[in-house]
C-alpha cells in the first residue's frame, strides 16, 4: 500500500454496528482493522503488473502467444487467490423432476435435480431453468447463483425450496438454517424472468449454498467434501475456497445445461452479483465454455483493482471471509502491491471473450471506479486480439452503458442487480450473440 494512503488510514478497533454496516459481522470481536476508505483523494495506486508481460519478462505483442500468456495468468491467479479445483473429475448426472408453465403462460420451467459424485461423497444441486415459453431454442442463456434458494427468484409456488443450509435470518423466514416458504419470491427485483423470456432468453439459476455452504469451516462441506484429500491448508495453500468452489459449480451446471435441447451451448453467459460476481469472473476465467461472462456490483476480489484501497480491501474481506479465497491470498493483506498480479488481469484473462462490469453509484463499499479501471486496465489484451475494450480512462456518467468487448455502466442507486442492469446485460448479448 502506498505510504501516503497508509498513514491516512488510522487502525481502529471497529464498534460492532460499524462492521455489521460494513459487512464485517463474522468477526467482530478479533476485528482490528483500518478505517475504509472512501475518499478518492486519498487514493494513489502503486503501479499495476501488465497482463501482456509474459513470465520471462518480455511484453508478447502477438495475439498468438495470448493463449499460453493466458494460462501462465490464470494459474497465477489460482495460486495466489481463489485456489486451484482439483483436477479429478466428478461425475455429474442429473434428473428433470418437474416441469410447467409460470402463472404467466409465458415462462416454460424446468426443475433439475444435478448428482455430483466423487469416490469420496456425492451432493445433489437443484437448477432450474426458466425458458421462453414461445421459441423453440431460446436466444441465449443467462446462467447464475442465487443467494437464498430458486424459490426466492419467483412466487411461483412450484419451485422446490433448498434443502441445505441458509443463513439464518429472520426477516426470510429463517432461524434453524433451513429455507421456509416465507422467502418465495423475495428476491424477484433480482431475478426479471418475464422481462428475460420476453426478449427471447432463458435463465438458469441454482442455490450457491448447495454447492458450498457459506461460512468457514475449513472447506469440509459442500463440493469440498467431494475431494476430501485437496482440501485448502497450511501444507497446500493454494487450494480451491469457496468461491473457487462456487466456480467450479456453475461449471458442472454448465455440463448439465449443454445437453438441454432447448439450450444453445455456444450461448450461455454466466452472471452474478456481489460475491457471486467475484464468482461469475473467476467462472469465466476457469471455463471458456462460458461465451459471456457478467460481474455486477462484484467488488473486492471481482473487477475491483485491490492497489486502490478503496472501500473493502484484501485484509478487511480476508478477515470477514477467510474462506471466500485460498490460505495464499492472506499475504497480501495490507500488502496489496506485492500481488503478482491485480484484479485488471482476472478480467483479461476471459480475452478475448466478451465481458462485462457494472457498478452502483452508492456502492461505494465495491469501489465503482476501481471496477471501471479493472474492466480499462484489461482494455490493451483485447486491443492485441484485435477488439475494442474501455473506451477511455475516464469511467461514464450514470446509467450510461459504454464499451464494445468490455461493457461497463454504473447505474444510480445501491448495491443490487436489478432490471436496468439485466437490460444493459440483454443488450449486449444481443450484440455480441447476433
Ligand atoms: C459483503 C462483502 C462483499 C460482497 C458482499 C455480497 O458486503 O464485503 O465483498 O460482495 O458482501 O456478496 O453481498
Amino acid at each position: 500500500m502506498p505510504v501516503s494512503l497508509r498513514s491516512a488510514m488510522t487502525l481502529v478497533t471497529m464498534s460492532i454496528s460499524a462492521m455489521l454496516s460494513t459487512g464485517l459481522a463474522m468477526n467482530p470481536l478479533s476485528a482490528q482493522v483500518p478505517k475504509a476508505n472512501e475518499d478518492e483523494s486519498l487514493v494513489s495506486m502503486s503501479p499495476l503488473p501488465d497482463p501482456l508481460l509474459s513470465k520471462d519478462g518480455t511484453k508478447i505483442t502477438d495475439a498468438a502467444q495470448w493463449p499460453a500468456q493466458r494460462e501462465y495468468l490464470a494459474n497465477l491467479i489460482a495460486e495466489h487467490e481463489y485456489g486451484f479445483a482439483p483436477q479429478e473429475k466428478a461425475i455429474v448426472t442429473w434428473d428433470l423432476v418437474e416441469q410447467g408453465l409460470m402463472n404467466d403462460n409465458k415462462t416454460k420451467r424446468q426443475q433439475f435435480v444435478v448428482h455430483l459424485k466423487s469416490k469420496e461423497a456425492a451432493i445433489d444441486v437443484d437448477l432450474v431453468l426458466f425458458l421462453p415459453n414461445s421459441e423453440v431454442k431460446s436466444k441465449g442463456c443467462f446462467l447464475g447463483l442465487n443467494f437464498q434458494g430458486n424459490h426466492t427468484v419467483a412466487s411461483d409456488p412450484a419451485i422446490r425450496l433448498p434443502k441445505s443450509w441458509v443463513a439464518n435470518d429472520p426477516k426470510i423466514g429463517v432461524t434453524a438454517n433451513q429455507a421456509t416458504e416465507a422467502a418465495r419470491g423475495g428476491q424477484s427485483d433480482r431475478w426479471p424472468i418475464a422481462e428475460i423470456n420476453a426478449r427471447g432468453y432463458s435463465v438458469a439459476t441454482a442455490y450457491y449454498g448447495d454447492l458450498d455452504p457459506d461460512f468457514d469451516d475449513q472447506f469440509a462441506n459442500g463440493v469440498h467434501s467431494l475431494f476430501p484429500s485437496h482440501k485448502a491448508t497450511k501444507e497446500h495453500p493454494n487450494r480451491w475456497g469457496s468461491i473457487a468452489g462456487w466456480a467450479w459449480g456453475l461449471s458442472r451446471l454448465m455440463d448439465v445445461l449443454v445437453e438441454q435441447p432447448s439450450i444453445d451451448a455456444n450461448r450461455v453467459a454466466v452472471i452474478g452479483h456481489s460475491r457471486l460476481g467475484k464468482t461469475a469472473l473467476w467462472a469465466g476465467v476457469t471455463d471458456p465454455r462460458f461465451s459471456i461472462v457478467i460481474a455486477n456490483n462484484s467488488g473486492c476480489g471481482g473487477a475491483a483493482l485491490e492497489r486502490r484501497n478503496f472501500g473493502e480491501t484484501v485484509f478487511r474481506i480476508n478477515t470477514s471471509f477467510p474462506h471466500w479465497f485460498n490460505p495464499n491470498f492472506k499475504q497480501y493483506n495490507q500488502n496489496e502491491s506485492a500481488m503478482p498480479f491485480d484484479q485488471h488481469t482476472v478480467v483479461a484473462c476471459i480475452a478475448p471473450r466478451p465481458v462485462y462490469i457494472a457498478s452502483a453509484t452508492k456502492d461505494l463499499w465495491a469501489d465503482p471506479k476501481g471496477e471501471y479501471l479493472g474492466g480499462w486496465y484489461a482494455t490493451p489484451v483485447y486491443k492485441l486480439l484485435g477488439f475494442d475494450g474501455l473506451p477511455s480512462e475516464t469511467p461514464p456518467p450514470a446509467d450510461q452503458s459504454v464499451g464494445d468487448r468490455v461493457g461497463y455502466h454504473n447505474r444510480t442507486g445501491s448495491h443490487d442487480i436489478l432490471l436496468f442492469d439485466w437490460q444493459q446485460y440483454m443488450n449486449f448479448a444481443d450484440r455480441h450473440w447476433k
